[in-house]
């Protein structure tokens, strides 16, 4: 019994011991020859850094385009602009405004015709150091709308989601729950995403009806809390923020 105690004592002190190393070392050493925590308007916490040798290692490099007014961080080896990283929560929040697949289409006589579709393909990074939180969602946006959904690095999957109205008169503004808006959750430890979003009904009489008001589907990955659905979405996106 004795020698048990003493051996959890034991590790209990290990323990605190190299609690004690990692915080003098991490927090309050670190910032020392010229590393600076703030990358425009963003404030940038060790681990991650700006300059080599500032971060934990590498994959916590992060890009600070200094030729921007005001210069903008973006997540390590990616184009992907960081909105903000909050440490207490393990939050680090990108701005995915660049990665919503969309597809729109156009009256001809009698006919619905494709105009304009964009894929979209996301990678956090290489490793699985920045998987996406279940806080996101998978949103899908039209009425005759199919968004499909599928990773492959880390933990492969694949899923979809369908919007489907009939009217307009049958949407209504922040109720996303399958009427001209679909949402679902995406899996844990997901670290990348494509998204396809097609139309899937073309030559019919009520599609011309419906084009009035729905002329594009849209598929996007969002933080649940940053997005409501609004009627006028259906026509056009521009100038909405989406973080993830
Ligand atoms: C703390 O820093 C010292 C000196 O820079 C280093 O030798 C040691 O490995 C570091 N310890 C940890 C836990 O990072
Ligand atoms: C902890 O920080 C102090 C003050 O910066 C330093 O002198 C000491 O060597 C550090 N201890 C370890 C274990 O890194
Ligand atoms: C910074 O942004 C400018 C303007 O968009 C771009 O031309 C340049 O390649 C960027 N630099 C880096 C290091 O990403
Ligand atoms: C998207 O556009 C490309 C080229 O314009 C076309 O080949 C493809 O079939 C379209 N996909 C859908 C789903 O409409
Ligand atoms: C990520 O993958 C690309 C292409 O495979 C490679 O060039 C790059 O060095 C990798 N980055 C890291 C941090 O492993
Ligand atoms: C949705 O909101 C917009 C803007 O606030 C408003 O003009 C529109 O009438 C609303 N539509 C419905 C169906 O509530």
């Amino acid at each position: 019994m004795a020698s048990l105690l003493q051996k959890l004592l034991l590790i209990i002190q290990l323990l605190f011991v190299s609690l004690v190393v990692a915080t003098n070392n991490s927090s309050i050493i670190l910032p020392a020859g010229g590393c600076s925590d703030v990358c425009g308007s963003v404030h940038i916490p060790y681990p991650f850094g700006t300059k080599s040798g500032c971060s934990y290692d590498d994959s916590f490099l992060i890009t600070c385009n200094n030729s921007l007014n005001p210069p903008r961080p973006f997540l390590p080896q990616t184009h992907i602009p960081i909105i903000n990283i909050l440490l207490e929560s393990g939050e680090l929040r990108v701005d995915a405004a660049g990665f919503v697949s969309s597809e729109c289409s156009e009256k001809q006589g009698q006919q619905r015709i494709a105009k304009y579709n964009k894929t979209a393909s996301f990678k956090t990074s290489n490793s699985s150091t920045f998987p996406l939180s279940t806080r996101n969602k998978f949103t899908t946006l039209g009425c005759r709308t199919v968004g499909v959904i599928a990773g492959e690095k880390g933990k492969p999957y694949h899923t979809g989601c369908v919007a489907l109205c009939e009217k307009a008169e049958d949407l209504n503004n922040m109720s996303c729950s399958g009427r001209g808006c679909c949402q679902m959750n995406i899996p844990r430890r997901v670290i990348d995403y494509n998204i396809v979003v097609a139309h899937f009904v073309t030559v019919e009489v009520e599609d011309k009806l419906i084009l009035e008001f729905d002329p594009c589907g849209y598929a996007f990955v969002v933080e649940e809390a940053a997005y409501e659905f609004m009627v006028s979405d259906l026509k056009s996106m521009e100038r909405k923020t989406f973080p993830v």
